[in-house]
């Protein structure tokens, strides 16, 4: 990313000098008549919005041959938007091409890894690498950059949307293409290609560029570094599409900021959003709640890492949910003030603008039963009071906008390689799971009311006293240099299973598991002993491991068994270790316990690396705590949600970089905000400085 994308933030047209958080959704005008358009923006006012994304899914309306133009309707809702001091968020409207244009050119509609062309009907049939594709995206975007920059509403970009969400992975010949240009700018040669997917297996040694497809359906396994690269290519693909338009808004409006919405959710993983984040002007993220009871925990997560990705720099909430979902399998609704309890979540990890998808719920279309903020049944409804009362909260807050999330002193290493690679196929499970495991982690920190970032590799890893990076399966020797270094200054590592089993090729470091970093913990594993799933292991520190196990040999006389195995083949051998190296640490925890058993195990880890809680006793695992600035979030994670009211008592110790008075803490700061289930407190001390 050039110098000049640096932390270009929203322009808001009207009030321009006041903070303010963002408010909005995702507004479709083209599915209503014009007349609904004057009760849209009346209502947007009621409710508080002052921001909406506009013409997402407008390509066909737009410009509909491949001459026309009707950009009349759209010069219409920007007027609108804008008369009503609403700023927008303009779409490049490239997500979804029109039928003239799929029709026309056939080429530019993915194929599956089964050689089956995707049709369209649906939305997002495009190949990342087509270059007619390509083509017409950029004329759509120059006409819409030309047109609209000038206009006031204006406030930023939104390039395509939620990129690579169907169509990550396209195994066209267009991609085979672009699959080997790409191979040959990282290998240079053949020679070095076939030394790093070990062609000298399987007979799969390639004499020519053009023999190299991407991974299609085989008869077995393909290739894994075939399949990793496969990964890395089809990111980067998408990546280089956000770069094209960006490009291009940038040269046409360079006053805009851009953006596009990242997938920071669930189990989307097909986007090294790592790699991705230094293309955007500010980072923005699309969230919807998972069911089930670690549901916030992931909400915070997701949040959590977006505010990392985002270097600790505000970033933009585009699209969550006022209630239910349209596309899972059973799509609940929300509980009275879970919607702002989820909204304020976000800001508290530092999102300066909650949006939803969508304004006002489609009465037809394959999205009509997916909730928004004026519901099917309209302004009179509990969602539309919600959604109102929301608006309201966030004029409060305005004073929050702007103020930077102060950093805990532990972190969760996320990192999407190791994602990718750990549950790649052929290994010695397929049900270890790369996300679950790191949102354990993150449940315990909450259960015992610790503080933890989840932050990428590219994050300043070595500012924390506590580093847990579960499942870090892919260690290049750079990497396994910088968690020597970290240890070596005072840092204190856990890992765990699985990690640093292979370097940036998928292949093993030899001499025993985990081989990358096994001289820093102390310890030696000959193999990997996965469980059934009928099968737990008893440890005697009172937790249970599933899932995997190993038996592990100390090798050096400074590595300490916490704990030991207690039942099987197992019993007596270490399951839990700790190599202390002068002030600091390197500990490993070799199966997977589960949340209730990881905090047991960090209860022992945090001490020593100096990581306490910051909430009074009593708050303790029923509350989150965030910091943005002088503000303190505490946020319910139960159900039904607990009324949070910051005791006399609170008073926050240990916040990273706070000039935190403690004596005037103590009177418990001054609540700004007090809701069901969230209460947020502005407390006597300057804007912390992150280290
Ligand atoms: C997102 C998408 C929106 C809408 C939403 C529904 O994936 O960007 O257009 O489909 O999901 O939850």
């Amino acid at each position: 990313m050039g110098e000049h994308r640096d932390h270009r933030w929203l322009r808001w047209p009207s009030e321009p000098d006041r903070a303010r958080l963002g408010y909005g959704a995702d507004y479709n005008p083209e599915q209503w008549p014009r007349q609904v358009w004057r009760e849209d923006a009346r209502a947007m006012r009621t409710a508080g919005v002052n921001i909406v994304s506009l013409a997402i899914f407008s390509w066909a309306r737009i410009q509909p041959g491949e001459d026309e133009w009707d950009f009349a309707w759209l010069d219409e809702v920007m007027d609108l938007m804008h008369e009503n001091g609403i700023a927008v968020d303009l779409a490049t409207a490239t997500a979804s091409p029109p039928p003239w244009l799929t029709t026309r050119y056939p080429e530019v509609l993915p194929v599956d890894h089964d050689g089956h062309r995707l049709w369209p009907g649906g939305r997002q049939h495009w190949r990342p690498t087509s270059p007619v594709f390509r083509r017409h995206a950029l004329r759509l975007t120059r006409e819409l950059a030309q047109r609209y920059g000038p206009h006031p509403a204006l406030t930023a970009w939104h390039v395509s949307n939620e990129l690579g969400c169907h169509n990550v992975h396209d195994y066209s010949d267009d991609a085979a293409s672009a699959f080997r240009t790409w191979l040959r700018t990282r290998y240079g040669s053949l020679d070095a290609l076939n030394q790093a997917w070990a062609t000298a297996f399987w007979s799969q040694h390639y004499s020519d560029w053009a023999q190299i497809l991407p991974p299609r359906l085989a008869p077995t396994y393909p290739n894994p570094t075939q399949q990793l690269d496969f990964r890395r290519f089809s990111s980067d693909a998408l990546k280089d599409h956000l770069r094209a338009e960006r490009d291009l808004l940038v040269e046409l409006t360079p006053d805009i900021p851009v953006t596009t919405n990242f997938m920071v959710t669930g189990d989307s993983n097909g986007m090294d959003y790592a790699d991705w984040a230094g293309e955007v002007d500010f980072v923005a993220n699309d969230h919807y709640l998972a069911p089930g009871p670690q549901g916030y925990d992931e909400l915070s997560f997701s949040a959590n890492l977006t505010a990392n990705l985002a270097g600790g720099r505000p970033w933009f909430l585009m699209e969550h949910s006022t209630s239910a979902v349209n596309w899972r399998p059973v799509n609940l609704p929300k509980r009275p003030g879970q919607m702002i309890r989820d909204s304020l979540t976000h800001v508290a990890h530092g999102a300066d603008a909650v949006c939803f998808f969508q304004w006002r719920q489609s009465a037809a279309g394959a999205e009509k039963y997916h909730s928004a903020m004026v519901p099917h049944a309209g302004e009179d409804s509990d969602v539309f009071r919600a959604v109102t009362g929301l608006g309201a909260a966030l004029r409060t807050l305005a004073p929050v906008a702007g103020t930077t999330r102060g950093r805990a002193r532990a972190a969760i290493v996320f990192d999407w390689e190791s994602w990718w690679v750990a549950e790649l196929d052929s290994s010695p499970t397929d049900r270890l799971r790369y996300r679950q495991e790191a949102l354990d982690w993150y449940t315990a920190f909450l259960d015992l009311g610790l503080r933890a970032d989840v932050v990428p590799l590219t994050a300043p890893l070595e500012d924390y006293d506590l580093l847990v990076a579960p499942i870090l399966h892919v260690v290049p020797r750079p990497l396994a240099d910088r968690l020597r270094a970290y240890v070596a200054a005072g840092g204190h590592l856990v890992t765990t299973y699985f990690s640093g089993t292979v370097d940036e090729n998928n292949h093993v470091w030899l001499g025993g598991y985990p081989g990358a970093i096994r001289d820093l913990l102390g310890i030696r594993v000959q193999e990997f002993a996965p469980l059934a799933d009928d099968q737990s292991v008893a440890l005697d520190n009172g937790t249970t491991g599933t899932l995997w196990t190993e038996r592990i040999e100390l090798t050096d006389s400074a590595t300490e068994v916490l704990a030991r195995y207690t039942g099987g083949d197992l019993a007596g051998h270490p399951a839990l270790t700790r190599r202390v190296v002068g002030d600091g640490s390197a500990a490993y925890v070799s199966t997977r316990l589960g949340s209730a058993g990881l905090a047991t195990v960090l209860a022992a880890l945090a001490e020593p690396a100096g990581v306490r809680s910051e909430l009074p006793e009593d708050l303790r695992g029923r509350v989150e705590l965030t910091v943005r600035g002088p503000f303190r979030f505490l946020i319910s994670r139960t159900d039904p949600l607990v009324d949070v009211t910051a005791p006399e008592s609170f008073a926050p110790v240990g916040v990273v970089g706070g000039e935190f008075d403690r004596d005037q803490a103590g009177s418990g700061g001054t609540p700004v905000l007090q809701l069901r289930g969230v209460t947020v407190m502005r407390v006597p001390a300057e804007d912390p400085v992150p280290r």
